[in-house]
């Protein structure tokens, strides 16, 4: 029992120096190898395969698939090297250049004639895709401006958030997110007011192939009103002893999003600054309360 124990132990150290890459598409992919004794290997065999089958890298005592040698698959052909002047170090890492998501795998370091044992050392290689990134302004509504964020063929799945100008993250709703063919795609949408600078930004983030996507959006300042609707909207109020009725069909009020804290501030400041009202089209009739006196002013075609 004991000898199985060290027998397992003994398996597992030369299967040590398990590491993973990570990428995105389209950047070289160090794969790193190097015996800890750094022993010289300019006249050792050592062979890299992915996936157990397909054949990487071999090289033999200076001669390998960059020299002459055959057997190399097409799928790494004229994109892999070593690094010669480390041989003499015991490094036998390589170097995929122009990574595809389709060079994800995971990848063995063979060195089958060692003395005085075989190692192998194993290397996972993930390959990411950095996402094409969208932004629009989807509508504009009472509460703000909605903005969507689309991210399409991430991989990993991207970290998706909306910022401010400033970079302060901004509260969105519940990401959708599908995936299809390995491949991410994301929207997301938040809820905007206006800011110093109505800009704002969209950032997918991919933590593990180090990979930030950045999208920038203006807002014009008028698409930061807001249409308030108006439906049959009687009051009757007291002046001085007289009933004044007030009614009022349908009115469509462009307003500035900061106005709006309640049907009496909106007339307040109507009634303050009556050059902001003339966005509004149709009449529209302002209610404004005193205590127990409630006035109705009506506009029509200002
Ligand atoms: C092996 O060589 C590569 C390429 O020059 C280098 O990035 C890596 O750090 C080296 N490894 C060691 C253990 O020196
Ligand atoms: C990288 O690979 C892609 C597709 O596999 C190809 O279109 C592109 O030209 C390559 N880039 C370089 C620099 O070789
Ligand atoms: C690589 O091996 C690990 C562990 O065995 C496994 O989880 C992973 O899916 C493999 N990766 C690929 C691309 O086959």
């Amino acid at each position: 029992m004991l000898l199985l124990l060290l027998l397992l132990l003994h398996h597992q150290q030369a299967y040590k120096c398990d590491v993973t890459v990570k990428v995105k598409e389209g950047d070289d992919a160090i794969l790193p190898c190097s015996l800890s004794t750094r022993e010289n290997i300019v006249q050792k065999l050592y062979d890299w395969r992915k996936d157990g089958q397909k054949e990487v890298f071999l090289y033999d005592g200076g001669l390998h698939y960059n020299n002459g040698r055959t057997g190399q698959d097409q799928q790494f052909r004229g994109r892999v090297s070593h690094f010669p002047d480390q041989l003499q170090f015991g490094n036998a890492s390589i170097v995929i250049r122009n990574t595809t998501m389709t060079d994800s795998g995971n990848y063995t370091c063979d060195f089958p004639r060692l003395q005085p044992k075989r190692l192998i050392f194993h290397i996972e290689l993930i390959v990411g895709a950095a996402p094409a990134l969208w932004t629009k302004i989807l509508k504009v509504t009472e509460d703000g401006v909605v903005l969507q964020c689309e991210v399409r063929g991430a991989s990993p799945k991207p970290d998706v958030k909306w910022q401010d100008g400033d970079g302060n993250v901004l509260r969105a709703e519940e990401p959708q997110v599908s995936e299809r063919g390995g491949l991410y795609y994301v929207s997301l949408l938040t809820t905007v007011t206006k800011t110093s600078t109505n800009l704002f930004h969209c950032v997918s983030t991919q933590k593990d192939i180090g990979h930030r996507t950045k999208e920038e959006i203006y807002v014009p300042g008028k698409k930061m009103g807001f249409k308030l609707r108006v439906m049959h909207l009687s009051v009757v109020g007291f002046v001085f002893g007289v009933v004044v009725v007030c009614s009022v069909s349908v009115s469509e009020v462009c307003v500035e999003q900061r106005m709006r804290t309640g049907w009496c501030d909106l007339c307040l400041h109507v009634l303050n600054s009556v050059e902001s009202y003339f966005e509004m089209t149709g009449s529209s009739c302002c209610v404004l309360s005193l205590d127990n006196i409630s006035v109705c002013l009506m506009w029509s075609g200002l």
